[in-house]
């Protein structure tokens, strides 16, 4: 990389360290902080990473402040129009949109590999029927690694493909496992002639008992969620997918790992506690309590938080949030539901906050997750099956960052250090003198 300029560091009398800067295509720049331990035996310091780049990519950008998401350079308002789910895995893996051949070869190559190993299967009756469905994902994702010694050498490119082939193609196959499982009913097999996402309603929804009707519209409005949750930067679960694999982990454990960590409420988890957030308030009395309960968001004291809202990046409205409003329209008016209360009730609740002190100078705005419980309970799914469906589409961004990764010969094995405030060196009195 070729440096744009530089910063000079002054970190004692007399002691300044010239740093490099160096420019993205957009977006901030960078000063190249690499030699400042060595130099100055110093460390930075900055939990979170709130202004901390840890890679260079190519694959997603977000502009927090224009509310901007670009997949490969191309907005995520013209991909969920334009595209299907498995073309914009296409774009995330291969950094181009797939021409019509492209895209036909690599939807046969997903479809099949939608099936899962017969002893995968038998994996599920280790844990209880009424599992959280994210334990038996993380479970039973981090398991595949058991099936596949033939394609774990991460440093082999037709590897890291087939691994691709294979997350992507069994993810689907897995959740719906989770679900079937939760719910007592049999596995319901991939069906080959039916496409990425109708084949995953199917597999979700099906019955032996009687045959499976795919609903065009519903298909098209989970397949743009899915399209929606594809990738999003150096997010805390792609940070761990890449932190995993900087070790040199298999594909399959690193996925779990980011799998793993999506789970958490202020992360992936949050669309489950949004629409819990939602019917609780609905169950205590609907829009005429919102403004109650945005008085116990506020107050720090409460240990409530407006779950859909607030985004470490976005200080403006998210993108994603907008189209899943959308989106969540055209499912309910595809099923009748032109009144569902748990809608109007999200935007009285995103209306009053988006006129409150709090949140507009907090620039804490709707995310992706506050509308999208609600259209994938419309569509059926459970609550506690939403981060799962995360889960399905982020590990198409998550293989994307993690062959990046591997790829990028600046990366090693990340190994941050601290700010140690523990104790100063002692000596260990043995037991029979401690008083
Ligand atoms: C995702 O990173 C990604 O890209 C993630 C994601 C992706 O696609 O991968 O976009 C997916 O995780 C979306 C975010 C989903 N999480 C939630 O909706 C949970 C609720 N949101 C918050 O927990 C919070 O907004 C975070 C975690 C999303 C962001 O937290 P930050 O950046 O660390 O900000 P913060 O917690 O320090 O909040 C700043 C202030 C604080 O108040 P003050 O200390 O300044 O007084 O805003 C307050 C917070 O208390 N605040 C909220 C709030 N979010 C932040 N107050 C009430 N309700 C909220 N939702």
């Amino acid at each position: 990389m070729e440096a744009k300029g530089k910063v000079t560091l002054n970190y004692g009398p007399d002691k300044n360290l010239d740093l490099p800067t160096y420019g993205g295509s957009i977006g901030p720049d960078v000063f190249d902080i690499r030699a400042l331990y060595g130099k100055t035996g110093m460390f930075t310091y900055d939990p979170g990473f709130m202004s901390t780049a840890s890679c260079q990519s190519r694959i997603t950008y977000i502009d927090g402040d224009k509310g901007v998401l670009l997949y490969r350079g191309y907005p995520i308002e013209q991909l969920a129009v334009h595209c299907d789910f498995l073309e914009v895995c296409y774009l995330l893996l291969n950094g181009e949109l797939p021409k019509k051949a492209e895209k036909e070869k690599f939807d046969w190559t997903v479809t099949r590999h939608t099936m899962v190993h017969e002893q995968l299967a038998r994996l599920f009756q280790g844990f209880r029927r009424d599992s959280h469905p994210m334990a038996v994902m993380v479970g039973v994702v981090g398991a595949l690694s058991a099936f596949y010694h033939d394609s774990l050498d991460i440093n082999n490119p037709e590897h890291r493909e087939i691994s691709a082939f294979r997350l992507i193609a069994k993810l689907p196959t897995i959740v719906a496992m989770a679900y079937k499982y939760n719910m007592g009913q049999p596995f319901i097999y991939p069906k080959n002639d039916l496409g990425y996402t109708a084949n995953f309603m199917r597999m979700m929804f099906a019955v032996p008992a009687e045959d499976y009707v795919v609903n065009d519209v519903l298909v098209r409005a989970l397949d743009r969620i899915f399209i929606l949750h594809a990738d999003h930067e150096q997010n805390a679960s792609t940070s761990t997918v890449r932190l995993a694999g900087s070790s040199g982990a298999n594909p399959f454990a690193c996925i779990a790992a980011g799998i793993a960590c999506l789970w958490g409420p202020a992360h992936g988890g949050a669309n489950e506690a949004a629409l819990q957030m939602l019917m609780d308030i609905e169950r205590d009395g609907g829009v005429a309590k919102v403004g109650e309960f945005i008085k116990k968001a506020k107050d720090k004291n409460s240990g409530v938080k407006l779950m859909g809202f607030g985004h470490r990046v976005y200080k403006n409205y998210d993108p994603r949030a907008k189209l899943m409003q959308e989106t969540t329209r055209e499912v309910l008016d595809a099923l009748g539901l032109h009144n569902d209360p748990l809608l109007k009730l999200a935007m009285a609740l995103e209306k009053i906050a988006l006129e409150d002190e709090y949140f507009v100078s907090r620039k804490l705005y709707p995310n992706v997750d506050f509308y999208s419980g609600i259209v994938q309970r419309a569509l059926g799914i459970p609550t506690s099956m939403f981060t799962c469906i995360f889960s399905l589409a982020r590990t198409a961004g998550w293989i994307a960052q993690w062959n990046e990764m591997i790829s990028d010969p600046e990366q090693k094995i990340g190994r941050p250090r601290q700010l140690y405030v523990g104790p100063t060196q002692r000596d260990v009195v043995p037991i029979a003198k401690r008083i």
